[in-house]
């Protein structure tokens, strides 16, 4: 077993020890924070909203402009199916004739944003259009995967994809701003939400909202075709307490530097010109109040001059926050900390002007917030060309190659947890020889769950299911359906029928799972993560029959069903697939394509673990090396971090995913046993072209099976001696792998200074001399690391 790598974990852990008795040299006191060492200014070297042009048409209007305009620029409301709780109903055409709004969003046709902007264009004062927005997650028509799933493949080129269909069919919607990427870290599976990210990895997530914001934007930002990213929640939603969405975060500033705000900053770095505040207190101060993060990170420390806009009504949630008496308070404060527009709750509109003339908001930052919505809208090309062609707007068959597309990411989305070996044989892939196929479960016909939460214009008549194109693949004579009751309630006789039409088959494909619009995503979060209604039994009764049984688990986010992974042969993590559900599925389990998506967070065993992830720091009383299946026998076994009653490792790690072969990992290497901090130090977040290459580590991986397969190699760092405690490992890279059958290939991971990168006690980004493990490894859990040294 080359994996096992408890002997070693115990070597970590001494050296652990060791570094405290022998003193590590520690860091020496470091300086506050200044402009020089707190991460260089990200408009430097990002172009899309630092056009001197765009400056001067700004200034321009700007002069022209009464108070009562400017505020009508910070203004954005909801026209069309809301999207929050439902706020009245404005008079949006008087207003925006009166120039009273600078944003609509939830529209549904590319005519009803036209007839809109024809009223701000040709009738208020100043013509200056609208900007028209859309919760656009994972498909405005072409409904891809969710954005879990999306993750899931470790595929940023498959992101970028999805991202610039969305922006193609959005923008020929007359939709220029979409609220995406969701680049929340979430490590708690009972926070619905966590389905509209890219799980618990910052360097992960970084990875995907930098796909996201190339897809949207393009090349060039005002290209009919380009819409502006909306990177958000800004910042620790996805830490809500419990799991329960809108609930507080308490992240320390070291913790959001090191996890939370990464994927943000890189979102930025790439040139997301829109961000929105989040829901949540952090720390107890409202984060769509907080000039901490919204003033001094996002604009003084990053350099962000672009766009950002409260969450639905968060800008008047500030009352029953308790930080602000009445509405007008609440603009003050969301104000002044840093939000330039209002979402829905009407509180700028009602009370900015006021504000302003009664000095408790200044004129300067009013201007800038103005600034910073006109910006945008030149960018994108508004002023020129403010309509949308209605021709464009698609009607019809969805062209095939962006079907083609939404197959491919399904098809890399899907994560193989378990394939046993019967007979001889392992369950998956199915072949003609499977023989006649019982299909069940309420996922294994449902065009609207598959389609996932937040579908955007999806259409269920778009969507292939799995029983569709198992008929077309097998033959419909060899498949027989049986529904099993609805996801959450179902009759006795429906679960009978269901367990029959198993007993008639050869093997079952048991298809279950969360309701995806009520189940998973916003308000949706689960103090229960079970099989919704009578799943879990149905599963377990037709496993009970003692055909070979597939369950396909169709969910927002990771189950723990410890009978499932105890007792059901195969297991795949389905998600939801979006419209090429049943097709894509169909490919992976004949085996046309074998799995290589892999989990974006940690599976746990239990909800009693919950949080829990892979990049932890390790404790003082680690639990390495023990057998934690029972209680503990004596105090070494007892006083140690772990339960007494359940183990510390998840059910799957992150990382973690089979396929149809095996993978043999060796001989991971790193080219240099020493790199100096300094020279680090001045290399840290430098652009990619900029940014060299400090220490490459590599490994030999082979494809020991008879199949060629895609293998995401993944590598890990641990700094050991450093000034904070670092987590046991760090995601620092990796790359998908094709491999023939039997084929090796040498992996190779340049790593930049980021990298050996953490944040210290006062909140500096710096490297440190430390001792350095790296790990190449299929999962983060395995591997033996190769080991360096980063010297002062
Ligand atoms: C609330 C959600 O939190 C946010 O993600 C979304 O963009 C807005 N509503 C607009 O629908």
């Amino acid at each position: 077993m080359p994996w096992n790598s408890r002997p070693r974990a115990k070597l970590i852990v001494m050296a652990g020890v060791l570094s405290v008795v022998l003193g590590f040299a520690l860091p020496k006191p470091l300086p506050a924070q200044t402009p020089e060492n707190s991460g260089r200014s990200i408009t430097d070297e990002q172009s899309a909203l630092k056009d001197p042009a765009i400056e001067k048409r700004v200034d321009t209007l700007l002069k022209k402009m009464t108070l009562e305009e400017k505020v009508g620029q910070l203004a954005q409301y909801s026209s069309g199916a809301p999207t929050g709780p439902s706020t009245g109903n404005p008079d949006y055409p008087n207003m925006i004739s009166r120039g009273e709004v600078g944003s609509l969003f939830n529209l549904d046709s590319a005519h009803a944003a036209n007839e809109y902007q024809h009223l701000a264009v040709d009738k208020s004062r100043l013509h200056i259009p609208l900007l028209f927005g859309l919760d656009v997650i994972h498909g405005f028509r072409t409904t891809f995967p969710v954005p879990l799933a999306l993750a899931s493949t470790w595929d940023p080129s498959i992101v970028e994809r999805y991202a610039r269909i969305a922006a193609q069919e959005s923008s020929a919607a007359g939709v220029r701003w979409v609220f995406s990427p969701m680049v929340d870290i979430a490590r708690d599976p009972r926070w619905g939400r966590i389905v509209e990210g890219a799980g618990e990895d910052p360097y992960l997530g970084s990875v995907m909202a930098r796909a996201y914001v190339r897809g949207y934007q393009g090349k060039k930002l005002n290209d009919k075709e380009s819409v502006a990213a909306c990177v958000k929640h800004f910042v620790g939603y996805g830490a809500a307490e419990g799991g329960r969405d809108y609930n507080p975060a308490e992240i320390s500033e070291h913790t959001l530097r090191e996890i939370y705000l990464p994927p943000f900053y890189a979102s930025i770095r790439e040139g997301s010109v829109s961000l929105m505040s989040s829901f949540n207190t952090l720390n107890g101060l409202p984060a769509t109040a907080n000039p901490f993060t919204l003033t001094q990170i996002l604009r003084k420390e990053w350099g962000f001059n672009g766009l950002t806009v409260s969450d639905w009504t968060s800008v008047g949630e500030l009352v029953p926050h308790g930080i602000a008496r009445d509405k007008a308070g609440a603009a003050q404060k969301a104000i002044n900390a840093g939000v330039d527009m209002d979402m829905v709750s009407d509180s700028y509109h009602e009370n900015l002007a006021d504000l302003v003339k009664h000095g408790k908001v200044s004129q300067a930052r009013l201007d800038e917030a103005v600034r910073n919505v006109l910006r945008v809208k030149f960018a994108l090309g508004l002023f020129e060309d403010p309509f949308t062609d209605e021709s464009r707007e698609m009607q019809g068959a969805l062209p095939t190659e962006r079907v083609e597309a939404a197959r491919l990411a399904a098809e890399r989305s899907f994560v193989l947890l378990k394939n046993s070996v019967t007979g001889g044989r392992a369950i998956l892939p199915l072949t003609v020889e499977s023989g006649t196929i019982a299909l069940i479960g309420p996922m294994g016909d449902s065009a609207q769950n598959i389609l996932g939460p937040w579908a955007g214009h999806g259409r269920a008549e778009d969507a292939v299911t799995l029983r569709v194109a198992l008929e077309q693949r097998a033959g419909a004579g060899k498949v027989r359906y049986a529904k099993g009751g609805e996801p959450q309630t179902a009759s006795d006789a429906e679960i009978q029928a269901a367990v029959e039409t198993a007993k008639q088959a050869d093997i079952v494909l048991l298809a279950l799972g969360e309701e995806a619009a009520e189940q998973s995503g916003e308000a949706a979060s689960r103090a229960h993560l079970d099989l919704p209604g009578r799943q879990e039994e149905l599963l377990e009764k037709v496993t009970a029959t003692g055909k070979p049984v597939v369950l396909l688990l169709f969910s927002g986010r990771p189950l723990p069903l410890p009978w499932a992974f105890e007792h059901v042969p195969a297991i795949v993590a389905a998600w939801f697939p979006g419209i090429q559900a049943g097709p894509a599925l169909a490919r992976v389990l004949f085996g046309d394509v074998a799995p290589s998506g892999k989990l974006v967070v940690s599976w746990p065993r239990t909800m009693g673990q919950i949080p829990i992830y892979y990049n932890a720091l390790n404790t003082g009383r680690p639990a390495d090396g023990y057998d934690l299946t029972h209680p503990p026998r004596n105090s070494l076994e007892k006083y140690i971090s772990r339960y007494i009653d359940e183990q510390n490792t998840p059910q799957f790690p992150f990382g973690f995913g089979l396929t149809y072969s095996s993978l043999e990992y060796s001989q991971t290497e790193v080219d240099s046993a020493k790199l100096s901090a300094a020279a680090l130090n001045a290399n840290l977040r430098r652009d990619a072209s900029s940014n060299r290459t400090q220490a490459t580590v590599s490994a030999t991986v082979k494809n020991t099976g008879n199949r060629a397969v895609d293998e995401v190699v993944q590598v890990y760092v641990r700094l050991i001696g450093t000034s904070m405690s670092e987590p046991v490992r760090k995601l620092v890279g990796f790359k998908r792998v094709v491999l023939a059958s039997g084929e090796s290939k040498r992996v190779s991971f340049p790593l930049s200074a980021d990298a050996f990168s953490l944040w210290d006690i006062q909140n500096n980004l710096r490297v440190e001399p430390s001792h350095v493990q790296l790990w190449i490894s299929p999962d983060s859990s395995r591997g033996l690391p190769a080991e360096m040294d980063i010297v002062e």
